[in-house]
């Protein structure tokens, strides 16, 4: 295990009836808000009035920025900046999925900042500071309500990059997962892929003795797996949808189920440039890739991808070599991913050969990417090639 710092700042507020605290939880921070939402869900469920309620409540003034894009664009981040500037509004409050949780956090950082936003994703500059901002949440996938990254898309260069920062970090998180009800099968399906991959780029580490947050990790991965398929069979499965919930967000806090431990993260890396071009859902990208991923690295730790296909996959390893056994794994990932909808190649997402260069040389601008095992150009071309 490596020496580790860990410090998470946010309030997670969990459960039925948190919502109704969201008025005093954000008139701590001033009486003006921007209110940060998507393309129209919070309207049609009922969210939006109740919200709306809760804040005149508390006598907070409410601006608007609505229509934040699946794949959030740095456009619509800009817009959000110049209305913070413009009526010196002290706070965000972001209501939605991780897309418009991580638009939110680029406003909350750009709005101190003189030079423009994309600056921070191109690395051209570090955050120093940010508007505080809150969350209520309406869909399990990415953990950007208790972590300190955003991923952008910058849509007329087809890049989509990430910023992590303690700044970014939401000061407190309503998850209500009745709120998550109204999710469609395919986000749900998207949300279960892209939580377990959270867990799968932490815990394929070459780290050795971290027993803890091996099990951490597993005990994530099963408890996805058996509640994702009853959320998918009955979408307002209380139980399932709260598992679900709390599954999410510990898959990626700021690494609490890996501290001490190096992170991979290069499939994430190459999943961005690839959504970047295409505008597919990130999870679909990762349902594709991150089997040909483990396919590509196992036999640099076969010992973890052993442990991994016997304790998740509960693979019977009598008679079988460690490389059957490993394999075996991989492949019961792959028929999960498949038994719940997830795509399996990028041609089913109606991507080509085309672009892999471009993709495979953008997903490598800042360096080699992986620790568990570093990928550079080539290599990555090799997993986008299998992946066809
Ligand atoms: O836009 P609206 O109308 O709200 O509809 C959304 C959107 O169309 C809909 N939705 C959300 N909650 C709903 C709902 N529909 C009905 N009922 C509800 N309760 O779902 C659609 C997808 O939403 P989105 O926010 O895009 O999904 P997700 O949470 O999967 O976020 C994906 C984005 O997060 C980034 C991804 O790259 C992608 O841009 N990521 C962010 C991370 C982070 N901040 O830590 C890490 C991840 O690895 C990921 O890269
Ligand atoms: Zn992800």
């Amino acid at each position: 295990m490596n020496p580790f710092q860990f410090h998470n700042p946010t309030r997670i507020m969990f459960g039925s009836g948190m919502l109704d605290q969201l008025g005093s939880a954000v008139s701590q921070y001033g009486s003006k808000v921007l209110l940060v939402y998507g393309g129209g869900s919070i309207k049609t469920t009922g969210l939006y009035d109740r919200i709306m309620r809760l804040l005149q409540q508390a006598n907070v003034e409410v601006h608007e920025l609505p229509g934040v894009e699946p794949n959030p664009r740095v456009s619509t981040v800009r817009k959000g900046i110049s209305i913070c500037r413009e009526y010196s509004i002290p706070f965000i409050l972001a209501v939605g999925g991780g897309s418009v949780l991580d638009a939110a956090k680029a406003i909350a950082v750009g709005v101190p900042y003189e030079g423009d936003i994309w600056d921070f994703f191109m690395r051209k500059a570090d955050i120093h500071s940010a508007l505080p901002l809150g969350t209520v949440l309406t869909l399990s996938a990415t953990g950007s309500e208790m972590n300190g990254s955003a991923v952008i898309t910058n849509w007329e260069d087809q890049l989509k990059k990430a910023i992590g920062s303690i700044h970014c970090y939401p000061a407190f998180s309503i998850l209500d997962p009745a709120l998550t009800y109204t999710v469609p099968r395919n986000q749900t399906v998207n949300g279960i892929v892209d939580m377990m991959s959270h867990v799968f780029e932490q815990y394929f580490s070459r780290t050795t003795n971290t027993p803890l947050q091996e099990r951490f990790c597993e005990s994530i991965l099963q408890t996805v797996i058996e509640n994702g398929e009853k959320a998918l069979h009955n979408p307002e499965h209380e139980e399932a949808r709260a598992n679900l919930m709390l599954c999410g967000t510990y898959a990626l806090n700021g690494g609490m189920i890996s501290v001490g431990m190096e992170n991979d993260w290069a499939t994430h890396m190459i999943e961005h440039e690839v959504s970047a071009i295409y505008d597919i859902a990130h999870a679909e990208g990762l349902s594709v890739l991150f089997p040909n991923w483990m396919k590509y690295v196992y036999k640099e730790r076969l010992d973890r991808f052993v442990q991994f296909a016997v304790r998740v996959w509960q693979v019977d390893p009598a008679g079988k070599s460690d490389e059957q056994i490993a394999l075996e794994g991989i492949q019961a990932t792959r028929d999960y991913f498949t038994r719940i909808g997830a795509p399996s190649r990028l041609s089913e997402l109606n991507i080509d050969a085309k672009e892999l260069d471009r993709m495979a040389k953008e997903t490598v601008r800042f360096g080699p990417v992986g620790s568990f095992k570093a990928l550079h150009e080539s290599d990555v071309r090799s997993i986008l090639e299998m992946s066809l």
